[in-house]
């Protein structure tokens, strides 16, 4: 039975998912660790409130058992040699130079876990993928492990790809579709495998344990990940075919999603998928298929993404073109993280849509309930940045930004009001209210890309909407 596990990565999944072992198997003492002090510091804070990730639940659970089974220490080769169970649950984002650049994953993390856990290490350790890696990384971690460790110390990796899903963290580390270990098919491996089962079976039935050979596990993940984007690429590519046909694509949600074989989950339309993970997974995955030769593999991969920026620039086309002219124009932005419910902004589409208005003279207002102003300031930033703009230009242009504290203070006095996130909030505004508040002569136009808004409403209020493959509500 496993006592001490080590996760080496405090962040939105080494956090919550150690957090939930912890609560459910009181008898294992965990240890978070990070090479971030400044986040470790956060999450041993005595206020919930400067926790880095924000996930419903989360602070409960870490009240409970902070500083009783769980513990958050930057002492990493501390905590790395006193355990039984290490967790990679470190960052593993594209590559941005050298092999693979612009796609393959970066390992460099990884890596860098692998030399310190054999140059540590005196004791016998199960290493746990919890990242999500290329399929065969346990190959290249056994070497690294191999070249660097002690002799008379063994080490068995097995892969647990994580499943959760940012703002239901939580919710689905408690009752997770599935557990995948894969693990060698040899002895060792198997056992190793069987203690991690042990620890998962204090809450998930064990039917919903599926064990399997490594490498299927590792290639499931990216996967899995790759088909729930393609939905959302291929609902959203339909979006512009409705909106050319009078068709409704929340219409065509719902017939497709009737059909029991397919499914009704994933088919929302949107102004593109964002998260830390679709985008890069999918281009690791196109990257191992030209690695194998695979090209038209590749190629029916990178059209999941191709057609996510597609979307993201039809967005920005839809409101230049109903505006006329950007120029001048005052524009309400609700929303900034990638979805509801997180202060995550990793790839959300709000970035390079209003990037793209800025750069073409609009002026933003901007709201999200849980996103810091220093952080929609950081994104524009890089985002400005990676189109080659100098530093003069960007101050310029993030001085046509304003970040509101309230959603009534960025929905007045603007030419336009774009909904980027789908949070609860924003289908709560007064607009009879918000009508009467607006000092404009002509109302905003309305763009909701999460299509969340109640269309007949607005529409008898007097307002110009579009809705995304809204066919018969578009802008004329
Ligand atoms: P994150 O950036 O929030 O956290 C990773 C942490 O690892 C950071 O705090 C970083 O400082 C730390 N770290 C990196 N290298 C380290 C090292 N060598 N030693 C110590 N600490 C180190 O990342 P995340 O969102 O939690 O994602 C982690 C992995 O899980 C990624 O592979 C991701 O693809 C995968 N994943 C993420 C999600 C998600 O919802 N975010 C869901 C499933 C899987
Ligand atoms: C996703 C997967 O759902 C998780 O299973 C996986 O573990 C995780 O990636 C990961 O590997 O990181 P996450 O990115 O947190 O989780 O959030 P999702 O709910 O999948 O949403 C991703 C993006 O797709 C969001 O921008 C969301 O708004 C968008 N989306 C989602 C749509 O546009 N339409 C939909 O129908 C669903």
């Amino acid at each position: 039975m496993i006592r001490k596990i080590c996760c080496i990565g405090a962040g939105y999944v080494g956090t919550p998912t150690m957090a939930v072992i912890a609560l459910k198997c009181p008898n294992v003492d965990i240890t978070v660790v990070d090479s971030n002090k400044s986040r470790i510091d956060a999450w041993n804070s005595s206020n919930s409130y400067d926790f880095p990730v924000k996930e419903p639940g989360l602070d409960d659970i870490i009240k409970e058992v902070r500083n009783k089974n769980l513990f958050f220490s930057s002492n990493i080769d501390k905590h790395i040699d006193e355990s039984e169970m290490i967790f990679l649950a470190v960052n593993t984002p594209t590559k941005k130079e050298g092999e693979g650049k612009g796609f393959a994953a970066d390992l460099t993390n990884i890596d860098k876990c692998a030399k310190q856990i054999a140059r540590i290490s005196s004791s016998n350790k199960i290493i746990v993928e919890k990242s999500t890696l290329p399929v065969r990384t346990a190959e290249r971690l056994k070497e690294i492990i191999n070249k660097h460790r002690k002799n008379d110390v063994n080490f068995e990796i097995i892969s647990n790809p994580e499943f959760l899903a940012e703002g239901t963290a939580i919710r689905d580390l408690f009752k997770s579709d599935r557990v995948l270990i894969g693990s060698d098919q040899t002895k060792v491996g198997l056992a190793a495998m069987e203690s991690l089962v042990n620890i998962y079976k204090k809450w998930i039935p064990e039917e919903r344990i599926i064990k399997m050979n490594i490498w299927s596990s590792e290639l499931s993940k990216l996967a899995s990940n790759a088909m729930l984007a393609q939905r959302i690429s291929s609902i959203n590519s339909l979006s512009a075919i409705t909106e050319k046909t009078e068709a409704k694509i929340n219409e065509l949600s719902l017939a497709i999603g009737k059909d029991h074989r397919i499914g009704d989950k994933f088919l929302n339309v949107s102004p593109g998928f964002g998260g830390s993970c679709f985008k890069k997974d999918i281009l690791n995955l196109v990257y191992i298929c030209r690695q194998y030769g695979l090209e038209e593999v590749a190629e029916y991969w990178h059209q999941v993404v191709k057609i996510n920026d597609y979307q993201r620039k039809r967005i920005f086309n839809i409101v230049k073109s109903s505006l006329v002219e950007l120029k001048n124009k005052k524009i309400s932005i609700l929303g900034w993280s990638f979805k509801k419910d997180t202060n995550d902004t990793r790839e959300s589409s709000a970035i390079p849509i209003s990037s793209d208005l800025i750069i073409n003279g609009a002026s933003l207002k901007i709201y999200d309930p849980l996103v810091e102003k220093k952080q929609i300031i950081q994104d524009l930033t890089t985002y400005l940045e990676s189109k080659n703009l100098n530093p003069k230009e960007i101050k310029s242009f993030l001085g046509q930004v304003k970040i509101q504290s309230t959603l009534s203070e960025c929905l007045s006095n603007s030419n336009a009001i774009i909904v980027l996130t789908e949070w609860d909030e924003f289908t709560q505004v007064d607009w009879q209210n918000n009508r009467l508040n607006t000092n404009n002569i002509n109302l905003p136009y309305i763009f909701d890309t999460r299509n969340i808004l109640d269309i007949q409403l607005l529409k008898s209020l007097g307002y110009e909407v579009f809705q995304i493959g809204n066919g018969d509500n578009t802008i004329k």
